[in-house]
């Protein structure tokens, strides 16, 4: 899951290298490093490349004479195999320095290719598994091969699934990449007289919206005047270079210190978006226009099996209650991970419906993989555009949230909970389980949720002071009963990925076998308890929970004074219906780990460890 740039064109290559890694940076911040194709000298090629965050990269690169080369690539690195160091960030280069090489994917069988390369005579320099990948190149490219046909045939010796990009001084001008598998995307960017190549959109949408992607097994070979495609097999590719419609000013953080706390505010808008997207007021109507053959299948389906991993598996949980509730079929949820090794059971009439807002993450994509070669029909939830998950499935809905850069995701879960109501109105509808009127009341509601959750988000004082009390906390337990319950797994996922606050996310059912034991005073609770949540269920264990000493954080529907009462401290949400809630629920819950991280001193838009994009196991 690291940050991949090639720029081939006429401008320095330097400075758009090092914003797109800016733009790529919440892929990997372990390292960064650039090399360009003609040196300050104006031969070889020269890298400049430093452990930790961009700025350290841009220190090294302050120091040094600025150069006016036109062909360069960049590289940021979520780490695999080697530490984070100078020496094992990208981009690698052979003993030779007849190839520089960068890469995202893990090379499973570089153990063996690393020590058979030593015994012919190869010095190492790094750590990585990446490094064998230069080295192979060069023994390829010094025999007199093309770069474009020696990656080629060097991909075949590699275990594992890949994103590569290199270039050597031997082919001035010119940049080759590959993709092998799902490890990770190659989109090309085409601009004026200039080509890009990178992980993904966010670094090519600056300079171009004119886009090709690289499927599966195929590999490109770019200079200013444009690109060639073939496939793995040496034969031409057919790939067609489209425009992709996304507004690149939106990838600004505009007035707010935090990409996080933008796009939590954003979720208003997104969710009108990705509500006027796939629903209309008058006449009643759900239309996903994406689905594909599905749409005419819906009515076939007899079991839904809901996918996904971290987030997109909380969005994946609430779409299971919508989908059994709406439309009568039984539903159930698998972590992407787990579902692609268990060897599924999946009989006629099943719907695989897979969460990913990127649409890269590689358990979800070999998760999918699985379903397919079972022969289950498959629908992606989605926000990106022609993300590899979109490719796989029969059918997309497409969320309408934006370019989401805060690594924690928050617009992007709610966008997706809307997705897979709509999705769950439609089967509900082509099975008969809801009757006209009632779909019309469904979504007279969705349409109600942007200005209940432009209500929650107007004043965030009440977060401010819920996290001064509450940032030294060392612990904290999130309890919610139906559709509330995931919404807790979600608070609390959220609460320690930004802050690091050890939290976890319970059924408030399960409480009282065993996480009871863990309450006092210092072991905060929050209990997502909005009206229609079981919540007289909720109350009980709050009422248990203050009988042990425990501190109860509770979120309560407007109004509700038995739960304030009850709880030390209260956030109240607008009284809405029961399907809306999980949406406005999620938002207190965002608010309070934001200020919470931030009265910590967190780095909120980038957590230790953590990268956007998984795109390795
Ligand atoms: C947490 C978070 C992750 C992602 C997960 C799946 O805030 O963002 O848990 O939800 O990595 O990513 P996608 O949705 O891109 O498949």
């Amino acid at each position: 899951m690291c940050g991949i740039v090639g720029y081939a064109g006429s401008r320095p290559a330097t400075p758009i290298l090092v914003r797109a890694l800016r733009d790529l940076e919440y892929r990997g911040y372990d390292s960064a490093g650039i090399a360009i194709l003609g040196s300050a000298d104006g031969e070889g090629v020269e890298i400049t490349k430093r452990v930790g965050k961009i700025a350290n990269l841009e220190s090294a690169l302050d120091a040094s004479p600025g150069s006016e080369a036109t062909t360069g690539i960049g590289h940021t690195r979520w780490a695999t195999h080697g530490r984070p160091s100078d020496l094992n960030a990208h981009p690698h280069t052979s003993c030779g320095g007849e190839v520089v090489v960068i890469h995202n994917g893990i090379v499973e069988n570089y153990a063996a290719l690393r020590s058979a390369l030593i015994a012919r005579g190869h010095a190492f320099a790094s750590e990585t598994d990446t490094e064998t990948i230069a080295h192979l190149l060069e023994e390829r490219t010094k025999s007199g091969l093309s770069l474009l046909e020696s990656l080629r045939l060097t991909i075949a010796e590699l275990e594992g699934s890949h994103a590569i990009v290199a270039m050597s001084p031997s082919e001035p001008g010119a940049i080759v990449a590959a993709r092998v598998g799902n490890a990770g995307g190659v989109v090309i960017g085409y601009g004026e007289g200039e080509m890009l190549v990178a992980s993904d959109l966010a670094a090519i949408l600056p300079h171009t919206q004119q886009v090709a992607f690289l499927a599966g097994l195929q590999l490109a070979r770019v200079d200013r005047s444009g690109a060639s495609f073939i496939n793995g097999d040496g034969s031409a590719a057919a790939v067609e270079p489209r425009r992709v419609p996304i507004d690149p000013v939106s990838a600004l953080k505009g007035q707010y210190e935090h990409f996080m706390l933008k796009e939590i505010m954003e979720q208003p808008e997104a969710l009108s978006d990705t509500i006027r997207s796939l629903v209309t007021l008058e006449p009643a109507g759900v239309h996903l226009d994406d689905l594909g053959p599905i749409s005419e299948r819906l009515s076939e389906v007899r079991r839904v099996i809901l996918i996904g991993m971290g987030t997109s598996l909380h969005a994946a949980m609430v779409g299971r209650a919508f989908i059994e509730r709406l439309a009568g079929v039984p539903a159930e949820t698998d972590n992407a991970s787990e579902f692609r090794y268990r060897d599924p059971v999946i009989g006629a009439g099943t719907l695989v419906v897979s969460v990913s807002q990127s649409g890269e993450t590689v358990d979800v994509l070999e998760a999918m993989a699985v379903a397919k070669a079972k022969g289950a029909m498959q629908v992606t939830i989605c926000n990106t555009e022609g993300a590899q998950t979109t490719r796989v499935a029969d059918g997309t809905v497409y969320t309408r949230a934006g370019l989401e850069r805060g690594v924690a995701s928050t617009k992007c879960f709610t966008t997706a909970m809307v997705a897979l109501y709509a999705l769950a109105l439609r089967l509900g509808e082509a099975n008969g389980h809801l009757g006209p009127g009632q779909l019309g009341d469904h979504i007279q509601d969705l349409a109600r949720l942007p200005d209940a959750a432009a209500r929650v988000l107007q004043d965030h004082a009440p977060y401010k002071t819920l996290a001064n009390h509450f940032y030294d906390a060392r612990h904290f337990l999130f309890l919610g009963r139906g559709l509330a319950f995931p919404v807790a797994m979600e608070g609390a996922l959220k609460l320690k990925e930004i802050s690091y606050i050890h939290a976890e996310g319970y059924a408030a059912g399960e409480m009282k076998h065993g996480p009871i034991a863990l309450i006092d005073r210092g072991f905060p609770t929050v209990a997502v308890a909005p009206a229609h949540a079981l919540r007289s269920k909720l109350i009980s264990n709050v009422e248990q929970i203050q009988a042990r000493g425990g501190e109860v954080l509770a979120i309560a529907s407007e109004g509700d004074q038995e739960v304030a009462a009850l709880a030390n401290h209260a956030v109240f949400i607008p009284a809405v219906s029961e399907f809306v809630e999980p949406f406005v629920a999620t938002l207190p819950l965002q608010c309070l780990s934001y200020y919470i991280a931030l009265r910590r001193g967190c780095d909120v838009d980038q957590p230790r460890n953590l990268a956007k994009t998984v795109t390795v196991e």
